[in-house]
């Protein structure tokens, strides 16, 4: 109702109390209360007695009324829940599974209080920051998992370049740089059988115009804090959601190798020199190859080296 509402209103006029009503085949009180909860998401809406309702801002808030209007995507965006304040949307997400929800479905938050990053760490969410996760179904082997968080780099980097014009560059396994500082990370977790993954939740977390507090400062950066003003979140959003269905169903398609080249020609790993820390220690090598299951191949001098998950840190 809220998004017919919205739709009437977006004429650059006032639209009377009356008319919404008698088009939406509601009653004047109930046309006055979904505007004052459109009022309460943020939009600016006049209300003058005698001439009716006139829309005059919209928020930059993830919400769906601003999100899925017009959004030209197949599966992901069918649907979305926004959050003001939630613990996790990967946790929201999860917790959805049991009952189907469908695929594509996007749950974003605006503060998350719980915010969860890779290897247990703590995820900080503040108010400005785009927090969100995409439940997906993709029916592949789980060992080839890692693309889908390849075409989610894919699909952030992309977009950040179009909405803001800033070039990140993507890090093993799935952060976003920027002027070699933290802007994104992406947390995908996959409920799977031994031979298919059952669902995925992909959580992105992009710093945008959000306070980075404490130590933070010196690993990571915000899209406000490199472009020097604030950043739209709303068209940001919609870009990455757009490129991440065009990429995931490359991969619908069987075609991993597009999103594999994407992702090299945005990652400068290969034939670098780095120190990768994960759960059999730290080794040392120069990166030979990232393998179809997403694995780093690091030649370490006396032999070659399968790193599946990790840490890693540049050494040239
Ligand atoms: C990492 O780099 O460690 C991954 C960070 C992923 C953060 C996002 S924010 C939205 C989603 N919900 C979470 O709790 N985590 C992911």
């Amino acid at each position: 109702m809220r998004a017919r509402i919205l739709s009437l209103l977006e004429k650059d006029d006032f639209v009377s109390g009356e008319e919404i009503a008698d088009r939406l085949g509601v009653s004047r009180t109930a046309v006055w209360k979904h505007i004052q909860s459109l009022q309460k998401l943020g939009y600016g809406i006049e209300s003058v007695r005698n001439k009716g309702y006139r829309l005059i801002s919209r928020p930059d808030t993830p919400i769906p009324e601003e999100i899925l209007p017009g959004l030209g995507t197949d599966v992901v965006g069918t649907d979305m829940r926004f959050f003001s304040r939630t613990t996790s949307t990967n946790l929201i997400a999860k917790g959805m599974l049991d009952g189907g929800p469908p695929e594509g479905i996007v749950i974003a938050a605006d503060i998350q209080t719980e915010g969860r990053g890779r290897l247990k760490r703590r995820w900080s969410s503040r108010q400005g920051g785009l927090w969100f996760s995409v439940i997906l179904y993709p029916r592949i082997p789980p060992e080839r998992g890692m693309i889908l968080t390849m075409a989610s780099s894919v699909a952030v980097y992309r977009a950040i370049k179009e909405t803001c014009g800033v070039e990140a560059v993507i890090k093993w396994p799935n952060d976003l740089l920027v002027n070699g500082k933290k802007v994104c990370g992406i947390l995908t977790e996959l409920d799977a059988e031994m031979d298919r993954i059952n669902s995925a939740v992909i959580g992105i977390g992009i710093n945008v115009n959000n306070e980075l507090e404490g130590e933070l400062l010196e690993i990571a950066t915000s899209l406000k804090m490199e472009t020097g003003s604030d950043v739209p979140r709303v068209p940001l959003l919609r870009s990455i959601l757009e490129h991440l269905d065009i990429l995931y169903k490359l991969i619908m398609s069987g075609d991993h190798k597009t999103i594999r080249e994407g992702w090299f020609s945005h990652s400068n790993i290969i034939g670098r020199r780095i120190e990768v820390t994960g759960h059999r220690g730290t080794l040392n090598g120069t990166v030979s190859d990232v393998d179809e299951s997403g694995c780093l191949i690091l030649d370490t001098g006396e032999g070659t080296e399968r790193i599946v998950a990790g840490d890693i840190r540049y050494l040239d």
